[in-house]
Parts: structure tokens; sequence; C-alpha cells
């Protein structure tokens, strides 16, 4: 293997063994199961280390058996960074500014008519109409189906080196576009067009954006927001993300999650995408999933330049009084 993120993987300064926590890995690109104690407890600092490290590598782990409270979520989001509120446009959990609800039916609060399938509708990076997307997401199962409900990840660092040379040198060079619309020919509701309304996101990212800690080079392309290529021709820009799109979401990029109660994903939102399979909607199940952002930076391009605002504000990280 000769990517660049191969190399990470084997780069030594992530592979001291832990001491503190076990990590076992679920695929050869992305995800692994740490067990790291009871995460309802102040976390050692070495603890945190080496979850980080973790996670610099794997892009997204997964604990297991951890029923925490909403507060104990947030003390351990705290631990790795800055909790943002809930959601900028969508809001939080009552009581718990900084909680956001990811319930069965989400989608039908937000659009009108039947969710169209298309092959990467639905994969997005959390929040990347902002200009500072959310650094990581922790994701923490409450409610879940017996079956169905899975969620994907895709490691947008190896999807970067699994494209030619050639086209690696010319998406460098590109910048894009990220708002909150509804995919093309699905309608929205009034309460979605109002919510985007009062806190407009339109952010230019870079579609390759370089991670300071690693030096890796991501495709940061977030399928469900990511809506043209700046300067070029709309035909070209269509054609150019339905190649990205189909590419990050080649499955051995990916890892599939299994949910339980009391299962947690924490994923950096810098360097991967991810997918909820619409298959529980065809379920009588519900469904309810917690998640806090950790405040990000402003991404930077191969070029070394910032993304930039089109419309709104950073997101920052929570306070009372910001809610
Ligand atoms: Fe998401």
């Amino acid at each position: 293997m000769s990517s660049a993120a191969s190399a990470l993987i084997t780069d030594p300064a992530l592979n001291v063994p832990p001491r503190h926590i076990a990590i076992h890995p679920l695929t050869g690109q992305i995800g692994a199961e740490i067990e790291a104690g009871d995460l309802s407890r102040p976390l050692a600092p070495e603890v945190v280390d080496e979850i980080r490290a973790a996670l610099l590598k794997w892009k997204v782990v997964f604990f297991r058996d951890q029923p925490l409270t909403h507060a104990q979520h947030v003390a351990l989001a705290r631990a790795f960074g800055a909790p943002t509120i809930g959601h900028p446009v969508f809001g939080f959990v009552d009581g718990h500014p900084e909680v956001y609800s990811i319930s069965r039916d989400r989608f039908a609060t937000r659009h009108v008519g039947e969710p169209l399938i298309r092959p990467w509708t639905g994969w997005h990076t959390d929040v990347t109409a902002a200009v500072n997307p959310p650094a990581a997401s922790i994701l923490r199962g409450d409610v879940i189906p017996p079956y169905g409900g899975d969620t994907f990840w895709t490691n947008l660092a190896v999807a970067y080196e699994g494209l030619s040379a050639p086209l690696r040198g010319f998406v460098d060079t590109l910048r894009g576009v990220h708002a909150f619309t509804a995919p093309e020919g699905q309608g929205t509701t009034e309460d979605f067009k109002e919510k985007n309304r009062l806190r407009p996101l339109v952010s230019e990212h870079p579609l390759v954006r370089v991670i300071p800690e690693t030096g890796e080079r991501v495709l940061f392309v977030s399928p469900s927001f990511l809506k043209r290529i700046t300067g070029l021709a709309p035909r070209e820009s269509q054609q150019i993300l339905d190649l990205l799109f189909e590419h990050i979401t080649r499955p051995e990029y990916t890892v599939r999650f299994r949910w339980q109660p009391g299962s947690i994903a924490f994923w950096d939102n810098r360097t991967t995408a991810h997918l909820a399979p619409r298959d529980i909607y065809a379920l009588d199940f519900d469904r309810q999933l917690y998640r806090i952002t950790l405040k990000g930076d402003v991404p930077v391009g191969v070029d070394g330049r910032p993304s930039s605002i089109i419309e709104g504000e950073p997101i920052e990280a929570f306070s009372a009084g910001t809610a």
C-alpha cells in the first residue's frame, strides 16, 4: 500500500501501542472499536490522548455499553474540545443546549414528498454549510431498533489517495459552495425554510483540505451540502461532483456500524462523511440518537487559502447566553 493514509496508519507517532485503552480495528481503512472503561466518569488525560490518537488514525471510533445521560455526554465531549450549540440551524434538546436530537422522523420535519433515492443521497459531513464545520461529532444511541438503522462512515483521506495523480492535482485547485438546501427535486417544509431564513449558512471550502496535525490531504466533499464547484460551468461542475461523490462512497473506504442502546460513535468530521441508510423508514421501529459536535477550525486548502463565508456566521462554542 502506498497511500498517504496508509502511511498515516503506519506513522510511528500514531502507532505507539496504547497503554490505557484497547483498540479493535473494524476494517482495513476506517473504524475501530475502543475499550476505555466507563465514559460516564472523568477520563484520565492519558486516556483522552490515546482516544484522540486513535481518532486521528481510524477516523471514527466506537464505544459499547455506555448509557450516558445528556449531562454525561456533554462532559465527555468537553474532554475533547468545545461543544457547539446542538445545531446552528435546527436547534437543540430542551434544557441541554449542546445536545441535538436525531429522531427517526427528522427527515419528515424538513422535506415534503417521498425521499428521492440516488446513489449518494444522504452522504454528508456535518454542517459543512458553516465556514468552520464541526471538528468532530459524538453520537450516542438511546433507542435502537432490533435490526435496521445502521450508520456508514467513509474515510475521505484514503478516498483522496485513491484518485489518480492527475485528478488529485486538479481537485487540489478547486473550491466549492456548501449550503443547506433540499436535494434537487425535493421540496422543503415551511419550518425548514423559516429556520434557514433565520440562520442562513453558505460557505466556500477547498475541495481538498489539509489536516494540521497530520498533514493529510482530505477530499472534503459533502454530497448533501456541496452544491457546485466555483468557476466551472454547471455541467462540468455536476459531472465532476458526481464522479467524486461516487468515488468517496466506494465500500473499501467505509465502515458500517450496528447500533445498540448505549453505543457511541465519535468521528473526525474533517476527514469523514457519513450516511444513515433509509431502511429505517421501511420499518415500524423507533430510533433515537443524540449528537454533540465540537467546534471546528476554518479548513485550509493545499494552497494555504482558508474557506470563506458567503452567508452567515461561524459556529461558536456554546456558552450560556448564546442559546
Ligand atoms: Fe450527520
